[in-house]
């Protein structure tokens, strides 16, 4: 679990920004739920067999309710779904959420055990096109936060029989093999042998390169559902290879499958920043109405690690530095004026030395410092020391405030939204 100090937290903040915005031009509306929820929820939702369920979850008992800490945003969502009974107001909901979610992993780099997701979800629309668009979107949310190397996977998982048969035949090919396979794969082989193609084991990765694929086994709705959102994907340019092998670690997945990788330099290969996926079934099996949908979560721990964008460090932009006790009381009134026209100051109350009160200026990353001493508190004026600029000029203190604004706006320096003062 990670301390994210304000040195860094600009970077996760315009993350955050550029987010809310691509979510918002596409419809999504932010859902805010709780970050514990009943352990069955996730249990049903996620799949008892999962290493989520099975070893992840930071569960607990408290009187007589069995809580756990949310590991994924999905099951929630669904949750407030059906529990809001949204679907009775609109036939199609579009969600998307940002928050920590919790999950006892062997932590490393990029892997957390308290770490933020930027989800979203859409209920109500079975077709391809949504999957395709949701895709989309995340390309370029990927591009627009400057991801190098990104790496588009999809898959089609099919429905409930086609898992059946592959998982079937899956464990006839793996049976005969299963001296070859990793210890844990094997204990894998009756609970979730799916889970034993995601496994990274060379001696696994062995096995199953001749494993039957799911593709062998996708019916005729579920072909025509994977072709349509290649056909889209391919209309839109939106680059993305089929990985017939691509699993995923939950159990409610159904049909159209995917997950992005980035930045593999910066991350290693097998790092993840988003995967999704439809899963037309939860809805119903949580005792909600027959809504398929899909959704997706980026990790923005690692889009900031595969992300280049880099944000001005400057706290302030402005710092009002009152020489003395007896000119601290004009020192905030100026500071209040400077703020009121939306510049982003502070005023040192303890009223040191200039020296002193410069080199924090600097620290902060102003680039105005407006200086009140007793001759300029006598004459009604103050300096004000452009230090990017290096000018130093005396104002009338009824000038200084438009003049700075003035200043910082040319030097096209943020300047929140304005209230006239
Ligand atoms: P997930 O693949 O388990 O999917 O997680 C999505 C992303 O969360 C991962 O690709 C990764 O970037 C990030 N992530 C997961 N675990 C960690 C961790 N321990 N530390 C840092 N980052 C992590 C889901 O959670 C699904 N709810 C996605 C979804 C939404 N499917 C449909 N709707």
């Amino acid at each position: 679990m990670n301390d994210v100090l304000p040195d860094e937290i600009g970077r996760w903040q315009r993350v955050e920004q550029i987010y809310a915005r691509t979510l918002h031009l596409h419809g999504f509306r932010e859902v805010r739920t709780p970050y514990v929820e009943p352990t069955p929820l996730f249990v049903r939702a996620i799949g008892e067999e999962t290493d989520v369920v099975e070893k992840e979850m930071y569960s607990f008992e408290h009187h007589d309710d069995a809580l756990t800490l949310r590991p994924e945003g999905t099951a929630g969502a669904a949750r407030a779904y059906i529990e809001h009974g949204v679907q009775s107001r609109e036939p199609l909901t579009r969600w998307w959420y940002a928050g920590p979610m919790f999950r006892a992993e062997r932590p490393q780099r990029g892997r957390y055990r308290q770490f933020y997701q930027l989800g979203a979800e859409i209920f109500g629309d079975s077709g391809p096109g949504c999957d395709a668009e949701m895709i989309d979107m995340l390309v370029a949310l990927l591009n627009e936060l400057r991801v190098p190397g990104i790496e588009v996977s999809v898959n089609s998982l099919g429905g409930a029989s086609t898992r059946a048969q592959h998982r079937e035949a899956l464990v006839g090919y793996l049976t005969p093999r299963a001296e070859a396979l990793s210890p844990s794969s094997l204990r894998r082989l009756q609970s979730n042998p799916l889970r034993i193609l995601d496994s990274k084991d060379p001696r696994d990765r062995d096995v199953v390169r001749g494993a039957p694929s799911i593709h062998e086994f996708l019916d005729a709705g579920d072909r025509e559902h994977f072709a349509k959102l290649r056909e889209y994907l391919d209309a839109l340019h939106t680059p993305y290879t089929v990985d017939a092998q691509l699993v995923r670690g939950l159990d409610y997945y159904t049909r159209t499958l995917f997950e992005i990788k980035g930045a593999p330099e910066k991350l290693g290969a097998g790092s993840t920043l988003v995967g999704g996926g439809r899963y037309d079934a939860m809805v119903a099996s949580l005792g909600g109405p027959d809504v398929p949908a899909i959704g997706f979560a980026a990790g923005l721990e690692r889009l900031l690690i595969a992300s280049d964008i880099e944000v001005p460090a400057n706290a302030i932009d402005a710092m009002v530095a009152p020489i003395g006790a007896s000119a601290v009381s004009s020192g905030l009134e100026l500071a209040r004026a400077l703020r009121r026209n939306g510049i982003r100051c502070e005023v040192d109350t303890r009223g040191g030395s200039l020296k002193g009160q410069l080199r924090r200026a600097n620290a902060l990353g102003a680039r105005i410092v407006l200086i009140l001493g007793e001759s300029e508190l006598a004459e009604g004026v103050v300096q004000v020391k452009d230090l990017d600029a290096h000018l130093e000029e005396r104002l009338a203190r009824g000038d200084a405030v438009r003049i700075v604004l003035d200043r910082l706006v040319a030097a096209s320096r943020s300047v929140d939204s304005r209230v006239p003062s």
